[in-house]
């Protein structure tokens, strides 16, 4: 009896201190630092979003939430790339899918391969593959699209449009039309904020699909199309041109700031990637119902993308919690809680398509038919150098109007940079 007493005891002893140990485990499962930009109006929303679903699932995991202002990493990539050189990487980080990933990070032997991760899960198959290979280096995968972006898109106030008779353009000629009467009526026709100098740089990378079409456009990036094509030099005079109804100060205003003068009815027409979808819903708008939207006049039938997406650096702190994150954002679950906030769409194929309002279903529509091309201003398509220096040339050009130095500036950082 007393045997069986202390035997029970002991037992008692071993369940109470199996579930101390446990239990500290789990308060010690820590943290994982995910690095972003992303604290503009509808990111910080859908970033936060996403956080609290991985909360669900890993309630003892603490996500330390990195961010470095800045509309398309002006500021965190070079905060980034100081701490992945410097052998201080975050747990995963926003990197764009392209060139940006694979040049910067992964051909440099920066990041780990996570294509057994996606087997695993079950997900390879379920991304749109052309996504999901702007990841891939040397049949190997370095990170999870978490979405898809557009930025040959155009957004108007349609109560401005309307009040000034002018109606959505069909082509570059009606677009210049319409710039020209809100112009004269005293409304500001397109709004800009280029301070970081990538939006005028994506407004130019979008007139060059006008005018070199989708296989002209992505040409430039595999060697068929040569950098002195006279399509080029088109989409600066297009640049040139409607550069002449943007707001005075641009060059003082952030993206938001430009999205915001339209949304605030000083503006008719505003060109942004669709981030400004979720910001326009973040002030209250409706997408239908305030504003409205259409391709970049003769970008129709090609969707520029971007993707964001997140994977794991070597040498990562804490590297079980960073695959914890990379599941959340690869399910559908992640990707229809974020999206559908962020004003993207998601990179899974088979997401929930209700979840998402008339512009993003627009744009499903669209992403599946349309030629897709990558985004210059991005990161995606050509090597930083280049970006950096066609940043510089548009900015050049925006005070010059030099279109033949412009024209031949980008003949020079082509070659320099990516032939
Ligand atoms: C892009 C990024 C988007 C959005 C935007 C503005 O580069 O892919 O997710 O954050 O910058 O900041």
């Amino acid at each position: 009896m007393l045997f069986k007493k202390s035997m029970l005891l002991s037992i008692l002893l071993m369940v109470a201190l199996l579930f101390v140990s446990s239990f500290s485990a789990m308060a010690q499962d820590g943290e994982v630092e995910i690095f972003s930009w992303w604290t503009g109006g509808g990111e910080e929303e859908g970033l936060n979003a996403l956080i609290e679903l991985f909360n669900e699932d890993y309630p003892d995991v603490e996500v330390i939430n990195a961010t470095v202002a800045g509309g398309a990493g002006s500021n965190a990539k070079a905060v980034l790339k100081t701490r992945m050189v410097g052998g201080n990487p975050p747990d995963s980080f926003q990197v764009h899918g392209g060139a940006e990933l694979v040049n910067t990070y992964v051909e440099t032997g920066m990041m780990e391969p996570i294509t057994g991760l996606l087997e695993e899960w079950g997900v390879k198959d379920k991304f749109n593959q052309q996504i999901l290979e702007m990841s891939s280096y040397e049949g190997e995968y370095y990170s999870v699209p978490v979405n898809v972006h557009r930025s040959n898109i155009m957004f108007y106030n349609k109560a401005v449009l309307e009040e000034n008779n002018v109606e959505p353009p069909t082509d570059l000629a009606s677009f210049k039309e319409a710039l020209a009467k809100l112009d004269e009526a005293g409304v500001v026709p397109l709004s800009l904020g280029d301070t970081n100098k990538w939006p005028a740089t994506q407004i130019f990378e979008s007139l060059l699909v006008s005018t070199l079409g989708p296989e002209g456009y992505n040409g430039l990036w595999n060697g068929n199309t040569a950098a002195d094509d006279p399509a080029i030099r088109e989409a600066l005079v297009h640049f040139d041109d409607i550069m002449q109804y943007v707001n005075e100060d641009h060059s003082a205003l952030t993206w938001q700031d430009a999205t915001q003068i339209m949304q605030e009815g000083e503006a008719g027409f505003n060109i942004m990637g669709d981030w400004a979808e979720g910001y326009m819903k973040t002030l209250g708008w409706t997408p239908g119902e305030e504003f409205g939207w259409m391709p970049v006049p003769e970008s129709e039938g090609t969707f520029i993308v971007i993707t964001d997406t997140f994977g794991l650096p070597k040498g990562a702190p804490n590297p079980e919690n960073a695959e914890k994150w990379l599941k959340t954002i690869a399910s559908v679950e992640g990707q229809d809680t974020f999206n559908p906030i962020k004003g993207s769409i998601p990179a899974r194929l088979d997401a929930d398509k209700s979840k998402y309002d008339p512009y993003l279903t627009s744009a499903m529509e669209d992403f599946a038919e349309d030629t897709l091309s990558p985004s210059i201003a991005h990161g995606s398509a050509a090597p930083e150098g280049f970006i950096t220096a066609l940043n510089d040339t548009i900015n050049e050009f925006i005070t010059t109007g030099d279109v033949d130095a412009a024209f031949e500036n980008f003949q020079d950082n082509h070659e320099e940079y990516v032939q």
